[in-house]
């Protein structure tokens, strides 16, 4: 039934070749057409890190954890910037698992910090405005400042804070190499809604990412656009959230059916790491069916290296359904658009068993 859907809806196939070379080149081919015409290319020089941490607290969240205020410094030969996110870790842990969690609020985990470290997790928060501020502003503002926008494939700001957690990950992974707190085979990037989208984006580009995790993501993020219901790439092409993407994005408003690709690609670059996606009954706009469908459309990719991707009945999920069971992990919570501790407890529960 589910495969039905997809051969209606047309969704392209994402055709990755058996062998490792031949998918390595078709990977590339398919960050090239995501870039181009969705999110934009970073840009790409050499970097210094300068990176400190600014305060450091021996006993956070009533001595449970080690926290750090990293204010992240970026030097490129033409051009610096800096923003600040927070490493908690918690104690009596060796090689913690992580989650770099994109935040909404400077609030460690939006809040959801205290729980996430008493399931033994480290988290690395980044506050995605402090990064570059969520307003048209020609992406001369904070780390958008280092490449000139162009009308047509320069990176959006989704680009730019994915860009950022990458950034970020640098100075934790260089860290680490003297103290070996975190283990670097099971970091996770999570965000919800626009974040999730960033998320996404940010774990198809760099491949330090054990596991991604897009909670909400719905257009510009997991969900298929063919056949897509609530908000299409017409709505996204509006002001608040047309600075996400790059300018090429708006050759394709109104017409998905021709997309070169679909959000089944943006989850491909993910294989053959974890990908789980999150979905809530009531979120519309951001069309549960379209973002499992994808994960469905996807699988091929985690086929192709001999892995499972989703595996489920062949039919849309009840309320409050987990799959947990292949390299792809999926929930539809019962509830509207929202990443809290229900989501959370299923991401944890999926690492947990998949060791990720
Ligand atoms: C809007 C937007 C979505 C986005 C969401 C959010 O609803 O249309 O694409 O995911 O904001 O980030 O909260």
């Amino acid at each position: 039934m589910l495969q039905k859907e997809l051969e209606r809806r047309k969704v392209p196939k994402i055709a990755f070749p058996a062998d490792e070379s031949g998918r390595r080149e078709r990977r590339e081919e398919i960050k090239t057409v995501l870039c181009r015409e969705l999110y934009g290319f970073a840009p790409d020089f050499p970097l210094t890190d300068e990176s400190v941490i600014l305060r450091k607290e021996e006993n956070a969240f009533g001595g449970k954890a080690v926290a750090c205020e990293i204010d992240v410094r970026v030097r490129s030969p033409f051009n610096y910037a800096s923003f600040r996110a927070q490493l908690v870790v918690p104690k009596g842990i060796k090689k913690v698992p992580m989650f770099l969690c994109y935040t909404f609020t400077p609030a460690i985990a939006d809040g959801c910090g205290e729980e996430l470290i008493d399931n033994g997790y480290a988290i690395a928060s980044l506050y995605y405005e402090g990064v570059a501020p969520d307003k048209p502003d020609d992406h001369l503002l904070g780390a958008g400042r280092f490449c000139r926008r162009n009308p047509y494939d320069s990176w959006g700001k989704i680009a730019i804070w994915a860009w950022a957690g990458s950034r970020l990950l640098d100075y934790i992974l260089a860290r680490n190499q003297t103290e070996a707190v975190i283990d670097e085979q099971r970091i996770a990037v999570v965000g919800h809604s626009r974040l999730g989208k960033t998320a996404l984006f940010a774990g198809a580009m760099d491949e330090r990412y054990s596991m991604v995790i897009s909670n909400d993501s719905g257009a510009g993020g997991i969900a298929l656009y063919r056949g897509k219901r609530g908000e299409r790439l017409t709505n996204l092409a509006g002001k608040g959230s047309r600075l996400w993407f790059c300018g090429n994005m708006l050759n394709w408003v109104d017409r998905e059916e021709e997309l070169p690709y679909d959000a089944n690609y943006l989850a491909a670059l993910i294989a053959p790491r974890h990908l789980y996606v999150a979905s809530a009954t009531e979120d519309d706009w951001a069309d549960p069916q379209s973002e499992f469908l994808s994960c469905v459309a996807a699988s091929e990719a985690w086929e192709s290296y001999g892995l499972t991707g989703l595996v489920s009945p062949d039919r849309y999920p009840e309320p409050n359904e987990a799959f947990h069971d292949g390299c792809i992990g999926y929930h539809l919570r019962k509830g509207t658009h929202y990443m809290g501790r229900d989501d959370w407890h299923r991401f944890m529960e999926y690492r947990a068993r998949h060791n990720v």
